[in-house]
């Protein structure tokens, strides 16, 4: 109930203009967005490869309603990744679609997306594209997959385990040897599209976890380069999901590059933390930038008890 007026609300603009004009808003965010800067998002990447963890940067914005937006956003992109490359740090980049203009018009998004592909190759790095509500899953699919067959294998994408048709993806992704980050979904979908219940979420998300283990001993594109992911990404904070994987991974004897744990900025530190001491590939999604209201709503959305956290930063205003 929480979750689907949250979702609700991360969508609806009369909120979004409320919202972002609160100072207290503003400050709640900023534990799950590292700033609105460029030069503060490096920073906190900088931290947390001192800590032996990577990053993947995201700049925020989603469903861009012109094309000035969508030119703006892809450049954007582009000088982060000059930026990633001038500072050394080890960070790759996360891309929505939506905010190439992917509901506006496809072949500008297309044309957009490799230009970030070739400017991430030039300085050999990667680019992972986010999955965002099933309106955009095949066409999602479709560009990363014509962007791939086309050469470009520093690209990935993102499988949610709510979906239902989320086990035919990955064997189609799998066998076209294009990396998945898999994550349990954070979108409101009907019931027809996705599991309802965590617990069949929950079971999906194992099964998926199992399959794409196994496909990462033999995903052969990636250089020993840190800021490039490995083949399975597993992007949970759960514990259960993450002890299953860790028994499967121990199972098959998973060398360290065939899989990695990844986790949100500001999100069960102590986990990201402790998985890297004992030696996990853990990578932090560390968003940035002024357009935070969606992202911060769906963080929202996915814990009521952060809600508290929202209703303190007001009366410390
Ligand atoms: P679950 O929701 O069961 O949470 C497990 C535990 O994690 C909680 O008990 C709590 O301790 C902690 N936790 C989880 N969310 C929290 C929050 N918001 N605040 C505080 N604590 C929290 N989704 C999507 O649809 N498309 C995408 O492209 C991505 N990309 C992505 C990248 C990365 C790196 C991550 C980690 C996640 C995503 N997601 C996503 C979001 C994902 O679908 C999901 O909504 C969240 O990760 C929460 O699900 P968990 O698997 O963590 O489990």
């Amino acid at each position: 109930m929480l979750r689907a007026f949250f979702i609700y609300l991360s969508k609806a603009r009369w909120a979004q203009n409320l919202i972002t004009r609160l100072g207290f808003a503003r400050r709640a965010a900023r534990r799950f967005v590292a700033g609105e800067t460029l030069e503060e998002a490096i920073a906190a990447v900088a931290a947390l490869n001192r800590e032996g963890i990577q990053a993947t940067l995201d700049h925020l914005g989603e469903n861009t309603t012109s094309t000035e937006d969508a030119l703006r956003a892809g450049r954007e992109v582009i000088e982060l990744i000059e930026a990633i490359n001038r500072s050394g740090v080890q960070a790759n980049v996360s891309i929505k679609l939506s905010q190439l203009g992917l509901t506006l018009n496809y072949d500008l998004c297309r044309d957009l997306f490799i230009k970030i592909l070739e400017s991430a190759r030039k300085s050999g790095n990667f680019v992972r594209v986010d999955m965002e509500d099933s309106s955009l899953t095949q066409k999602t699919i479709d560009l990363v997959l014509g962007a791939s067959r086309s050469g470009f294998t520093n690209t990935g994408i993102v499988i949610q385990a709510y979906l239902r048709r989320s086990r035919e993806d990955v064997r189609l992704l799998a066998s076209n040897q294009i990396p998945v980050r898999l994550c349990k979904g954070a979108y409101k979908e009907p019931a027809h599209l996705a599991y309802e219940h965590m617990d069949e979420v929950n079971r999906s998300y194992d099964a998926l976890a199992e399959s794409l283990l196994a496909v990462g001993k033999r995903w052969k594109q990636r250089p020993e380069d840190p800021r490039w992911p490995a083949f399975a990404a597993y992007a949970t904070h759960d514990d259960k999901r993450i002890a299953h994987i860790r028994r499967l991974a121990a199972a098959l004897k998973a060398k360290p590059q065939w899989y990695e744990f990844q986790m949100l900025y500001g999100i069960r530190r102590d986990l990201q933390k402790d998985l890297a001491v004992s030696g996990y590939g853990v990578r932090v999604y560390v968003p940035y930038g002024t357009h935070w209201y969606p992202y911060f709503m769906r963080r929202l959305a996915e814990r009521p008890a952060n809600l508290w956290f929202f209703v303190k930063n007001f009366f410390r205003s």
